[in-house]
C-alpha cells in the first residue's frame, strides 16, 4: 500500500469548516455507497454531529446486493439509526429522504406550528467521501443543475439554501469527507469500487483481493462470466489471476488482467455485490 499523506492541516480545516456548517442545518444526510456502507463513512462525521439527527443514505443500491442491504438495514434499524437505501438516479425513490427527515422532526416542526409558523422548513445538507453520489442527490432534490460537484474537502464560503419540492431546504454545497482507509481491508474495499484513486493500490493488490472475496462470497458469479471449472474456483487467487490472464489471451500480462477483473467488477458485470456485511472484522 502507497504511503498516504493525510497533509493534517487541511484535513483540520476541512473538518472546522463542515463542523461551523452542521451547525446550520436541523438534520444530516449522510450518503454512504451502498456496496462499501460502512468502509465509506468517514467515523470521524458522529463526532462532528454532536447528536444532530442524521440520516444515513446507502446510495447505489441498484449496484449493491439487495440481500446485504437488507441486512444492513435491519442492523442500522437495530441500533436505532434512521438509513434508507435509493438509488439516486430515480427521483420517486429519492422522495424518501424528505419524508424521513420530516418525521425524524416531526416534534420540532410541531412546535414551530405552535408558534404560529405555517410551513416550517427542514434545512439540511449532505455529507459523505467523494463519488458517493452526494451531488447527484443534491440536484435531483431541487431538480435543477446547479450543486457544485468537486472533490474538495470541506465546502464553500458563499452557501445558499435550495428548495426541494417540500418543506426540505438542502445547503447547495455538499460537505466532503476524506476516506478514511489507513487500514488495509478498508482500502482494498474502496479502491475495488473506484471510491479511492488508483493510485494507493496497485491494480494486482486489489484484483487478488477481490478474486478472493468473490471466491468467499459470490463463487456462482466468477463461475458464470469467466466460466470457471470447480478445480479453478478453489485456487489460491494468484494462481487463478495466472489462470485468468490465459484464459483473456493476454499472455504474461497479469497487471492487465487484473485491471480488466477490477473493471468488471466497477462495471457490474459480475452482478451486483457488497463488499461488507455487520461483524466484519476491520483489519487483516
Ligand atoms: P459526489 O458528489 O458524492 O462526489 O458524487 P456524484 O454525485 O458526482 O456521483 C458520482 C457518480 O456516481 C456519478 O457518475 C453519478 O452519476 C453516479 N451515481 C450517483 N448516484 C448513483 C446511484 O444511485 N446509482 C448509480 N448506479 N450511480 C450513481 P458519473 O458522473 O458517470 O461519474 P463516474 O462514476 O462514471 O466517474
Amino acid at each position: 500500500m502507497a504511503n498516504i499523506q493525510w497533509f493534517p492541516g487541511h484535513m483540520q480545516k476541512a473538518r472546522r469548516e463542515v463542523a461551523e456548517r452542521i451547525k446550520q442545518v436541523d438534520i444530516v444526510l449522510e450518503v454512504v455507497d451502498a456496496r462499501v456502507p460502512e468502509s465509506s463513512r468517514n467515523p470521524m462525521l458522529l463526532e462532528m454531529l454532536q447528536q444532530k439527527p442524521r440520516i444515513s443514505i446507502l446510495n447505489k443500491a441498484d449496484l449493491a446486493d439487495p440481500k446485504r442491504t437488507k441486512l444492513w438495514l435491519d442492523e442500522y434499524a437495530n441500533g436505532e439509526q434512521s438509513a434508507l437505501a435509493i438509488d439516486a438516479q430515480h427521483a420517486r425513490q429519492l422522495q424518501q429522504i424528505p419524508q424521513m427527515a420530516e418525521r425524524m422532526l416531526a416534534e420540532k416542526l410541531d412546535r414551530k406550528r405552535a408558534k404560529g409558523i405555517r410551513n416550517p422548513h427542514v434545512r439540511a445538507m449532505c455529507i459523505g467521501i467523494p463519488n458517493v453520489g452526494k451531488s447527484t442527490i443534491l440536484n435531483r432534490l431541487v431538480r435543477k443543475n446547479i450543486a457544485v460537484t468537486g472533490n474538495r474537502p470541506g465546502v464553500t464560503k458563499n452557501q445558499q439554501w435550495l428548495k426541494t419540492s417540500g418543506n426540505l431546504e438542502l445547503l447547495d454545497t455538499p460537505g466532503i469527507l476524506w476516506p478514511k482507509f489507513d487500514d488495509q481491508i478498508i482500502g482494498k474495499r474502496l479502491a475495488l469500487t473506484g471510491a479511492i484513486a488508483d493510485s494507493v493500490f496497485t491494480d494486482d493488490e486489489v484484483a487478488l483481493w477481490g478474486l478472493e472475496y468473490f471466491q468467499a462470497n459470490y463463487p456462482e458469479r466468477l463461475v458464470k462470466h469467466y466460466h470457471l471449472t470447480d478445480e479453478e474456483l478453489v485456487m489460491a487467487p494468484s494462481d487463478l489471476m495466472i489462470r485468468l490472464t490465459e484464459k483473456f489471451t493476454y499472455g504474461t500480462e497479469y497487471d492487465r488482467a487484473a485491471n480488466r477483473f477490477i473493471n468488471d467488477v466497477r462495471k457490474g458485470e459480475l452482478g451486483r455485490y457488497t463488499l461488507e456485511v455487520p461483524g466484519d472484522k476491520v483489519s487483516e
